[in-house]
C-alpha cells in the first residue's frame, strides 16, 4: 500500500471516528454492511460466549418445541369478543386459529416466538412475506393466555417491531406487489445492534480495527453513548409514526426519536411500563452526571446473581460510587436496600411490578397522595410495606419526621 493511500485511509478513518455513525463519513462505496455475530466470533470468542449468556440473543426466535413455552396442549383456549381462540401443537409445530383480519376463523401457523421469560407473543407469516403478531400472549409467572391488541390493530411487525429484536433488518418492501421479502443479519439483538454494521471492520488490516467499529464507551459524549441502548430501551414513533423504533439510527449517531404521544408514564413522571429504562434515566441525576447503563450493567456478559446483567448484586453495585451513613432515611431499616426504594419496582411488563423505576428518585408516598392512591400512583415505600396499616398517609409522617429531625437535618439539603 502507497504511503498516499495510507494517509487517506487515516483521515477518512478519524473523521469517521469523530462523526462516529454518520453516513457522511463514509465514501459511498464503502458503506458498511451487517455481517452478523457469526463473523465477529472468529475473532472476538469470549466476548461471543459471554453474550450468548445474556438475553439478548434470544429475543426472536424460530418457533420449535425447545423455546415455545406456552401451554398448547391443555390450557389452550381463549375467548377473544365472546369467540373461541386455540393454540394447537401438532408434531413440531404449532398453530393459533383465530378470527383473521378478514373476519374469517383460521388457523395461523407460529413461524417466530418473542420473549420467553416474562411474556411470549407469536408471530405469523402472511402469503406477501408480512409478519404479523397473533392475538394472544403467554404470561410466564402466572401461566396464564392474555390477549395481545398488536393483531386487531393490523400491526406489522417489519414497521411495528423488527428494528429492536431483530440486528441488520432489510425490511424490502415493494409496494407495486404489496410483497415483503425482508431479511436480517442476526435475529435477536446481536453485536452490530450497539457496534453498528461491521463489514469495514472485519475486513480492515490489523492496524485499523480500531478506528472502523464504534466501541460505545468511547463516544465522547455520554448522552449520545446511552442512546446506544436508548435506541431500544424506549417508546415512541419515528418517520411521521410509520415505524415503533428508530429506524436509520446506528450507534454513535444522534437518536431523532419521538417519544410517545401518550408515555406510558405515572403521574409523577416514573415509567409504568417496561422498556423505558432509558426514558427514566434522562430524567435521573446519573444521566447529569454521565453515569451510563454500561457503568452498572454488563455488555455481554451475565449478571452475577440475576438476568439483569448488573455488575454487582443489589446494594452492592450502589455501594460501589456511594458512601451512604447509616442515619437519617438510611437509618430506617437494618437492611438498607438501595434498590428497593431508589429504584422501586412500579413498572409493568408482564405481570405489575416487574419493572424497576430507572430515574433513581425516592417516589415519595407524597406523590401517592397527590394523585389520590395506590391505583394511580405507586411509591418506593408501599411496594414493600403493602399491610393495610401502612396506608401512604402513614408512610408519608415517618419519612417527613425523620428527615425533619434535627440531628438528620445535615444530611439532607
Ligand atoms: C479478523 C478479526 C476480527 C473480526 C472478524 C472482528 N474483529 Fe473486532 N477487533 C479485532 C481487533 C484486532 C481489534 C483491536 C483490538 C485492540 O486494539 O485491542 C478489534 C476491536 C474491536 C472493538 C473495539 C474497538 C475500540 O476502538 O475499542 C470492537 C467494539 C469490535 N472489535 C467489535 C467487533 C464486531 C462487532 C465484529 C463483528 C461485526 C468484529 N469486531 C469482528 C479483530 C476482529
Ligand atoms: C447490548 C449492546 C451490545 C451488544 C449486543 C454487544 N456489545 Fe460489545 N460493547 C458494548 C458496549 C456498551 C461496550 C463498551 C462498554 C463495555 O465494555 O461494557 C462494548 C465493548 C466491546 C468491545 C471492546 C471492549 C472489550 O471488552 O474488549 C468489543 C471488542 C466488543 N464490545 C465486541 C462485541 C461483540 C463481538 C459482540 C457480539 C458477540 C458484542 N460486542 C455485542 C455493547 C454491546
Ligand atoms: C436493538 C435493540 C436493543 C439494544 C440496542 C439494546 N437492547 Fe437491551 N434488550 C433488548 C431486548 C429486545 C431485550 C429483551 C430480551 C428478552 O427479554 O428476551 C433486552 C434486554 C436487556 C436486559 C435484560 C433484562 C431484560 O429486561 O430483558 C438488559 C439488562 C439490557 N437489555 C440492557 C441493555 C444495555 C445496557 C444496552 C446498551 C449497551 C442495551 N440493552 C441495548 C433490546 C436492545
Ligand atoms: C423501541 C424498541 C422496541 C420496539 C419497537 C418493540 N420492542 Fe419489544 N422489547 C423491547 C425491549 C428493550 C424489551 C426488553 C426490556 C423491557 O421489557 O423493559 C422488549 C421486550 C419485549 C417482550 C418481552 C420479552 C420477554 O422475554 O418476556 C416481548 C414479548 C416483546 N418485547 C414484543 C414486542 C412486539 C410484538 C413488538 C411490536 C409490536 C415490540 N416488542 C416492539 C424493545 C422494543
Ligand atoms: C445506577 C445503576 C444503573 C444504571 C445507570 C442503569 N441501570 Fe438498569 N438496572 C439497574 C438495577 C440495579 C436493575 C435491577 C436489577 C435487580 O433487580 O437486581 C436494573 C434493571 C434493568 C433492566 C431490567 C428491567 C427492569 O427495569 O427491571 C433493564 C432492561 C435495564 N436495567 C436497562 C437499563 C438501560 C437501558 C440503562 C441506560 C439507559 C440502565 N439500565 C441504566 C441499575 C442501573
Ligand atoms: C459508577 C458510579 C455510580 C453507581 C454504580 C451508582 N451511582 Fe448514583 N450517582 C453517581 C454520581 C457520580 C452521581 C452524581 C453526583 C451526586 O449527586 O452524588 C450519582 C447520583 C445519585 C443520586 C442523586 C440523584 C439526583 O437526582 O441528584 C442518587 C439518589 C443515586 N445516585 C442513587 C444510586 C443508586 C440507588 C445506585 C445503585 C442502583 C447508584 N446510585 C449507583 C454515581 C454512581
Ligand atoms: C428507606 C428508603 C431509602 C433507602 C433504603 C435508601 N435511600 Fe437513599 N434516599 C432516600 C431518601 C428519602 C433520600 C432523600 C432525598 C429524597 O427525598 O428524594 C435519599 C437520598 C439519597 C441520595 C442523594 C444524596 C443525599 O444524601 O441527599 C443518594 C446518593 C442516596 N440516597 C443513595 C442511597 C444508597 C446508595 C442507598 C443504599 C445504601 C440508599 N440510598 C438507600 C431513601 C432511601
Ligand atoms: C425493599 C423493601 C422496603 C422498602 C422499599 C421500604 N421498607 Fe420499610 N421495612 C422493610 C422491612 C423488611 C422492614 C422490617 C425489617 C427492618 O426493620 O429492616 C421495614 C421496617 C420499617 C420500619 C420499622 C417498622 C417497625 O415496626 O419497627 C419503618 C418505620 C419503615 N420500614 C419505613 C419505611 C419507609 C418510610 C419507607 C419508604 C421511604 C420504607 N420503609 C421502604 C422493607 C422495606
Amino acid at each position: 500500500m502507497t504511503r498516499k493511500i495510507m494517509l487517506i485511509l487515516f483521515i477518512s478513518s478519524s473523521l469517521f471516528l469523530s462523526t462516529a455513525g454518520s453516513s457522511l463519513a463514509q465514501p459511498a462505496n464503502e458503506a458498511a454492511a451487517y455481517v452478523g455475530a457469526a463473523k465477529c466470533k472468529k475473532c472476538h470468542q469470549e466476548i461471543h460466549e459471554g453474550w450468548k449468556s445474556t438475553l439478548h440473543p434470544y429475543k426472536f426466535q424460530k418457533a420449535s418445541p425447545d423455546n415455545i413455552v406456552g401451554d398448547f396442549n391443555k390450557n389452550n383456549r381463549l375467548e377473544i369478543n365472546g369467540k373461541p381462540t386455540t393454540m394447537l401443537q401438532k408434531g413440531e409445530e404449532f398453530f393459533i386459529t383465530t378470527v383473521g383480519p378478514d373476519k374469517k376463523t383460521d388457523t395461523y401457523k407460529v413461524n417466530y416466538v418473542i420473549g420467553e421469560f416474562w411474556k411470549q407473543l407469536y408471530v405469523t407469516e402472511f402469503p406477501n412475506g408480512e409478519l404479523r403478531i397473533l392475538p394472544v400472549m403467554w404470561i410466564v409467572k402466572t401461566q396464564q393466555w392474555k390477549v395481545t391488541k398488536a393483531w386487531s390493530k393490523n400491526l406489522i411487525y417489519q414497521n411495528a417491531c423488527s428494528g429492536c429484536h431483530n440486528t441488520g433488518t432489510q425490511i424490502n418492501y415493494n409496494k407495486a406487489d404489496n410483497t415483503y421479502k425482508t431479511t436480517w443479519s442476526d435475529l435477536g439483538v446481536a453485536c452490530e445492534a450497539c457496534h453498528g454494521p461491521g463489514s469495514r471492520h472485519v475486513n480492515a488490516p490489523e492496524e485499523n480495527k480500531s478506528d472502523t467499529i464504534i466501541n460505545p464507551a468511547k463516544i465522547p459524549d455520554p448522552r449520545r453513548a446511552a442512546m446506544v441502548c436508548g435506541s431500544c430501551h424506549t417508546r415512541g414513533s419515528c418517520c411521521e409514526g410509520k415505524y415503533g423504533y428508530p429506524k436509520g439510527y446506528t450507534p454513535g449517531g444522534q437518536l431523532n426519536f419521538m417519544f410517545s404521544e401518550k408515555p406510558k408514564l405515572h403521574p409523577d413522571g416514573s415509567s409504568k411500563a417496561n422498556r423505558q429504562e432509558y426514558i427514566d434515566w434522562r430524567s435521573s441525576g446519573h444521566a447529569r452526571e454521565g453515569i451510563v447503563c454500561w457503568d452498572c450493567h454488563y455488555t455481554h456478559q451475565q449478571g452475577n446473581s440475576n438476568k439483569y446483567q448488573t455488575k454487582l448484586p443489589g446494594s452492592s453495585l450502589c455501594r460501589s460510587c456511594h458512601q451512604v451513613e447509616n442515619k437519617g432515611v438510611h437509618g430506617i431499616h437494618s437492611v438498607n436496600n438501595c434498590i428497593g426504594c431508589h429504584m422501586p419496582p412500579i413498572g409493568k411488563r408482564a405481570t405489575k411490578g416487574d419493572v424497576h423505576s430507572h430515574g433513581f428518585k425516592l417516589v415519595s408516598p407524597r406523590k401517592t397522595i397527590d394523585a389520590g392512591g395506590l391505583e394511580k400512583q405507586p411509591n418506593s415505600c408501599n411496594s414493600c410495606h403493602y399491610h393495610k396499616d401502612d396506608r401512604p398517609e402513614e408512610m408519608l409522617k415517618i419519612l417527613e419526621k425523620v428527615k425533619s429531625s434535627r440531628k438528620n437535618r445535615k444530611t439532607f439539603n
